[in-house]
């Protein structure tokens, strides 16, 4: 099996969106295996989104992912797993997301994006670690 890091962002926590975005992987028989909302903090962020600390769009994102309650959940299923929830949810800018992915369904801005889906096993195991440093 292969598990995965997903974030419900705060728009889709706002927006009443949580439901239908894990309904999805639930109807795709991916598994919910740990789930929790919370406020993410700029320490937090900073180690979620290490990759883009200095980026111009930096402190509008973890403005952004902070400013409410996001829904951070574990997706297990078989392998790359981490693949197939990426091709879920669309490209990164909502306005070129395919319809049918969550992103071209649910959205239309770059900076209410909805959802975050790790971009490798490596990221994968990385940033699970850190939103659930418990999970065996
Ligand atoms: P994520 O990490 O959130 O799953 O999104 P992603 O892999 O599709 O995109 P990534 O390149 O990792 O960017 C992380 C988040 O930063 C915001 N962003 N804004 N204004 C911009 O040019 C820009 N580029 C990225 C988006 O919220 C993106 O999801
Ligand atoms: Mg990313």
């Amino acid at each position: 099996m292969d598990r995965t890091l997903v974030i419900c962002k705060p728009d889709a926590v706002e927006r009443g969106l949580v439901g239908d975005i894990l309904s999805r992987f639930e109807r795709r028989l991916l598994r919910i295996v740990a789930a929790e909302l919370r406020v993410i903090d700029a320490d937090t962020a900073a180690q979620h989104y290490a990759e883009h600390v200095g980026k111009p769009f930096y402190d509008e994102l973890v403005t952004f992912i902070g400013r409410s309650p996001a829904l951070v959940a574990v997706i297990e299923g078989p392998e790359d797993t981490w693949k197939v929830v990426r091709d879920m949810m669309g490209a990164t800018n909502p306005r070129n997301s395919a319809p049918g992915t969550i992103r071209g369904d649910l959205g239309i801005e770059m900076g209410e994006n909805l959802i975050h889906g790790s971009d490798s096993a490596e990221s994968a195991a990385r940033e699970i670690a850190i939103f659930f440093p418990g999970l065996g």
